[in-house]
């Protein structure tokens, strides 16, 4: 890429929600992608679909040349006509993700510094005009630490947990409250203490607890703080 194509590109606005497992990022960047019209990037559906295609091939987490080769295969999109969902090469992917077995091997390769790198390109390729609003863990610190907007949204642990019990309950499926919040805690620990890009808040994020909010009062919270950065 040019100086030229670089500079274009840093003036194409970014939001950036990131936050822990279970907070809610998805529905409040789809909401605000859909408010500012901007393009939408699930970075944890780009770990997820790596992983979905290693399962397919038969790769482990551990042959990280593999991996690479794998990555530059994938071609994700969020088309907003169907509601922002997963889409690989053409394909809607956006339930095959949700496997526990594509949940697990995902963790297990956002770990590796160098598929890291890799999908690293893949999401800076989503800044492009008019806009992005971009959810994940370290979009704030390492994707897009030039955002013009970062939010960080966080929620206490039981919080998280009863809000994933209440979906699973609404949607007929038969939960577990303490499996589910061990679990949550589990991945917290994993995701705040790993070397390579932990999740931690930027020191220039608006960080927002929703624990005793609405997702109406988050949004219109994002939104005012949003329009400030922007000048809009
Ligand atoms: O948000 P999620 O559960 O769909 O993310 C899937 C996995 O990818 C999870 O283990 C965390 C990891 N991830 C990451 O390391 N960095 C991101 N920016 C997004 C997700």
């Amino acid at each position: 890429m040019s100086v030229d194509q670089r500079d274009r590109r840093e003036n194409i606005p970014v939001i950036v929600i990131d936050g822990p497992a279970g907070v809610g990022k998805g529905t409040i960047a789809k909401r605000l992608a859909t408010a500012f019209e901007f393009h939408y990037l699930d970075s944890g559906a780009a770990y997820r679909a790596l992983a979905a295609m290693a399962v397919e091939a038969g790769i482990e987490a551990a042959d990280v040349l593999a991996l690479i080769r794998l990555s530059q295969q994938l071609s994700l999109q969020f088309p907003p006509e169907h509601d922002y969902q997963a889409f690989a090469n053409g394909q809607n992917i956006d339930q095959a993700l949700r496997t526990e077995e594509c949940s697990s091997l995902a963790s297990q390769i956002a770990s590796v510094p160098e598929v890291r790198a890799e999908l690293l390109k893949m999401q800076r390729g989503f800044r492009q005009p008019p806009g992005l609003v971009a959810e994940g863990r370290d979009l704030g610190t390492v994707v897009f630490p030039d955002a013009q907007a970062k939010i960080f949204l966080d929620a206490s642990s039981e919080e998280r947990a009863r809000r994933r019990y209440k979906q699973l309950i609404e949607k007929g499926i038969s939960a577990n409250f303490d499996h589910l919040f061990d679990s949550i805690r589990e991945r917290d620990q994993r995701d705040r203490t790993r070397s390579t890009a932990p999740l931690v808040a930027a020191s220039d994020a608006r960080v927002i607890d929703s624990t005793d909010m609405t997702i109406e009062a988050v949004l219109a919270q994002a939104e005012v703080y949003i329009r400030e950065c922007l000048e809009i």
